[in-house]
């Protein structure tokens, strides 16, 4: 368990694979992601299930505490593709329940994602690509310390236009830098 000040990034539960549905199954939500078919609930149980046995991936959910001691399921994120021989690596995030969007829990929640990514699992490198018309993402990433390393032209194709998709990266002895601040 992560705790920040307001959230916690946690393990995956069974419980969740409702909120999960419904998020991926929202065009608002799912036209910053790389999935655009509908998702399924047997595709979304298979995908819990194998969980445990990637080690290439750690997903965790993003909760924040009620009053009365149990949790609300906010969002997801993860680290993905791990490659432990350069020790790098790709983050996602999603803040699903719109209302609590724009509150500065994903930028919370990133944070401890990357502190954990760094000091914990001791990653030296993560990367994450972003659509460039999701210019909320872009912001939150870049004030986090995330740089710019090129664009993918064209590389998305969404209502009638194509669009690029912009990579950036942050390393550790950027992160450990701006951490200690
Ligand atoms: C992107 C996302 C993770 C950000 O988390 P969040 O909790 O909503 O964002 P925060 O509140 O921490 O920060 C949002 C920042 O963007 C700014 N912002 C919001 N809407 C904006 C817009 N349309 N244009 C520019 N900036 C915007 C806010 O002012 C805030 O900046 P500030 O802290 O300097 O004031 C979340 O909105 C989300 O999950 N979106 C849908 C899925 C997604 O895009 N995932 C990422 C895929 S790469």
């Amino acid at each position: 368990m992560l705790k920040g000040e307001r959230v916690i990034l946690g393990p995956v539960k069974r419980k969740y694979i409702e909120s999960f549905l419904k998020w991926f199954n929202d065009s608002e939500i799912n036209q910053y992601l790389v999935m655009y078919r509908p998702m399924t609930r047997m595709e979304e149980e298979e995908w819990m299930e194998n969980l445990k046995d990637r080690e290439d991936t750690i997903h965790l959910a993003i909760t924040i505490p009620n009053e009365d001691g149990s949790e609300k399921l906010i969002g997801n994120c993860g680290i993905h593709k791990i490659d432990w021989k350069n020790r790098s690596a790709e983050i996602g995030i999603v803040i699903g329940e719109k209302e609590y969007q724009n509150k500065g829990y994903g930028t919370e929640a990133i944070e401890l994602l990357l502190e954990y990514a760094f000091n914990t699992v001791n990653l030296n490198r993560i990367e994450l690509t972003v659509y460039e018309y999701n210019v909320r993402a872009f912001k939150v990433y870049s004030k986090i310390g995330f740089i710019e390393e090129g664009r993918k032209r064209q590389f998305m194709w969404l209502r009638g236009a194509y669009h690029d998709a912009i990579v950036m990266s942050i390393l550790a002895e950027e992160w450990n830098a701006k951490s200690k601040k």
